[in-house]
């Protein structure tokens, strides 16, 4: 990694661009810098090259060429998926007056979340959230209950950002294709793949997903720019006026050097996948494993195996996650208390809350997660640190943080 001295622990915050995957981007700057929209020379090698990504991009998810929405990024993917599939069924003169119903879960990453919240308050669709349980983990019968004769959607996110559990998705496909037999009102399903394609088999039919989101920084990417896969026949509308880009679902200009880099992503994810995820998932279980044994009074968050290979979440009681960000940030090692969207505040983790922890022991997390530049030394040293820092913060910090508690009376 570029900065030698500081050890890199939050890989699903974002990754370092590969350098193979900069170096295909480059050009697309300065000397390939047509509007991909443009009939002239320098457009047509921009278009081309989009082209090139979108098709490889498509045989990675084995989707269809036309089934790839370039957007930019993951939050967009996840805003058009909700708020497009929404418009397309308002658009319909035979639904006027009738209020669809959407079901995701408790733990959904905030673009999704707050999609839904805004939605509900606005009156334009009723919202059930799953019950994710303390193994962070929904269950299909919670989803089969709770679909109802105007249920529209089911948005359920691969693997949760904060603790990395790994949801039932292909499950759910297969209990939609049956439930769809029987209904005049189709239920679409989508899922936000943003952090489980690095690890996870992503082949869309396999799923049984009409819509899928990812995003390139996450795997190594550039940041800004991701895709919406949506199957062909599904009912949606685009959500953002403009020009007839990206099969007019998407309006605006191509972020082509992006779309490149995108592509060479996933083609170095497809020969890699397995690899990185074998070294990557030992590293991780000798990190909980050690953490577990040596560190009192240390609890894992969310299910043991079905999880994320690079993710570990911890609480740690008698400390404050973010004292303890601050600590490990002094001694160089970077790593999150939650999503990185929600660093800036101070509210308990909705996602550890989710899970049944109470206010003090998700005030006390921390995330720790690797990726394919992690070494066993790193990983090492962080927990040396981190213990030291442990000890510390819980002399000074445990009896005021007692104090404000049981003042408070949480
Ligand atoms: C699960 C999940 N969904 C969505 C997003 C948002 O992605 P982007 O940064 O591409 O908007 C993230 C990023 O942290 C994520 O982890």
């Amino acid at each position: 990694m570029a900065n030698a001295k500081k050890i890199y622990l939050d890989y699903a915050a974002t990754t370092p661009t590969d350098r193979e995957v900069l170096k295909t981007m480059l050009p697309y700057f300065n000397i390939e810098f047509g509007n991909a929209s443009s009939l002239h020379s320098f457009g047509r090698n921009a278009m081309d090259a989009v082209a090139e990504a979108r098709k490889k991009i498509a045989r990675f998810f084995d989707a269809k060429e036309d089934e790839i929405i370039f957007t930019s990024g993951a939050t967009e993917s996840n805003n058009l998926a909700i708020k497009g599939i929404l418009r397309a069924y308002q658009k319909n003169t035979k639904n006027i007056g009738k209020i669809p119903h959407i079901i995701t879960t408790a733990f959904e990453h905030s673009c999704i979340l707050k999609t839904c919240q805004k939605l509900e308050e606005e009156g334009s669709a009723e919202i059930t959230y799953l019950p994710v349980y303390s193994n962070g983990i929904v269950k299909i019968k919670d989803a089969q209950n709770a679909i109802k004769e105007n249920t529209l959607l089911i948005s359920a996110m691969y693997a949760n950002n904060e603790i990395g559990t790994v949801q039932p998705i292909a499950k759910i496909g297969k209990l939609l294709k049956n439930v769809n037999k029987n209904r005049q009102q189709k239920i679409f399903f989508h899922t936000d793949a943003t952090q489980a394609i690095a690890y996870f088999d992503c082949d869309v039919k396999k799923l049984g997903v009409d819509l899928l989101s990812m995003s390139a920084h996450k795997i190594y990417g550039p940041k800004g720019v991701g895709i919406l896969y949506v199957k062909k026949g599904t009912k949606i509308t685009r959500i953002q006026d403009g020009g007839d880009q990206e099969f007019s679902l998407r309006a605006g200009t191509l972020n082509t050097a992006g779309i490149v880099g995108l592509g060479k992503a996933i083609e170095i994810l497809q020969k890699t996948k397995g690899r990185d995820a074998k070294k990557v998932n030992d590293l991780r279980d000798y990190l909980i494993k050690k953490i577990l044994k040596e560190i009192p009074a240390a609890r894992l968050n969310g299910s043991r195996i079905k999880r994320l290979p690079n993710n570990a979440n911890f609480s740690f009681s008698n400390v404050e996650g973010e004292s303890l960000l601050l600590y490990l940030d002094a001694e160089g090692i970077a790593c999150s208390t939650g999503s990185a969207c929600s660093s800036g505040s101070l509210d308990p983790s909705h996602v550890l809350l989710a899970i049944g922890l109470k206010p003090e022991q998700a005030h006390g997390s921390l995330r720790v997660s690797l990726g394919k530049y992690t070494v066993k030394k790193e990983v090492a040293i962080f927990i040396t640190k981190l213990k030291k820092i442990l000890q510390k913060l819980r002399k000074v910090s445990g009896k005021v943080l007692q104090e404000y508690y049981s003042q408070k009376n949480i």
